[in-house]
């Protein structure tokens, strides 16, 4: 499967979303993450650590390519309308992160008229979440009041948003600076930061 990241805005997560999403699908079949983001943020990540997955550049990416099963590809913030129709129809599957704030859902809203247009196999992942909270008065865990917003907003769109989000974690932003997935990370919360992607890799597989 050919999946890539996109978003008008930056610091979005579309960087840690293709790092975790390639340690996903690696578990299952040989996975290549291409860093086509001048910045390089996926290959810094890479170089200073121990992924089990290989990351390498747009150019050279072809005999990694021949190899794999999946190709996660990470893309830089503020695509042109040229760039994102190119992106959407090089891949099966187009992945937007945003975080539940605002006026990043009014950045995402814009990108998602392009590509309705172009008929586009899209679907918004929502991150950097406050995580869900046990409210005294409450029996179940209840999402935060922002995540709960933001689906609002979307579904008002009717925008395709995976069922699940990630969560905010301090793991997530220090892992790249081991070089190591967030599940790698030495920190209590490590496995529930993994278990946020490892949901959406499902929701993935199983269409
Ligand atoms: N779930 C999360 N919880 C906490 N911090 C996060 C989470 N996801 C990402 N971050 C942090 O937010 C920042 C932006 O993330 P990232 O680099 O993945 O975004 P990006 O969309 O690729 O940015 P850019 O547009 O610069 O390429 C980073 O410091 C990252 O560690
Ligand atoms: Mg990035």
């Amino acid at each position: 499967m050919d999946i890539s990241m996109a978003a008008l805005k930056g610091g979005v997560a579309k960087t840690t979303t293709a790092i975790h999403l390639a340690a996903f699908f690696h578990k299952h079949d040989e996975t290549v993450l291409i860093d086509s983001d001048k910045n390089e943020s996926a290959l810094t990540w890479a170089r200073l650590g121990s992924l089990p997955f290989p990351v390498c550049p747009l150019e050279g990416a072809t005999k990694y390519i021949r190899k794999a099963v999946h190709v996660i590809i990470d893309t830089q913030a503020r695509p042109t309308n040229s760039d994102l129709e190119a992106i959407a129809q090089g891949c099966d599957l187009l992945i937007l992160p945003t975080t539940p704030k605002a006026l990043d859902i009014d950045a995402l809203i814009k990108t998602t008229d392009v590509l309705k247009e172009l008929k586009a196999n899209f679907k918004v992942l929502l991150t950097m979440v406050p995580p869900p909270r046990r409210r005294p008065s409450m029996r179940k865990v209840q999402p935060h009041l922002k995540e709960e917003k933001a689906r609002f907003l979307l579904s008002q769109e009717e925008i395709p948003t995976f069922k699940g989000a990630i969560y905010q974690y301090t793991a997530f932003e220090r892992s790249p600076l081991m070089g190591v997935t967030v599940d790698q990370y030495p920190d209590k919360y490590a496995k529930r930061a993994w278990d946020c992607y490892q949901k959406i890799g499902e929701e993935i597989l199983n269409g």
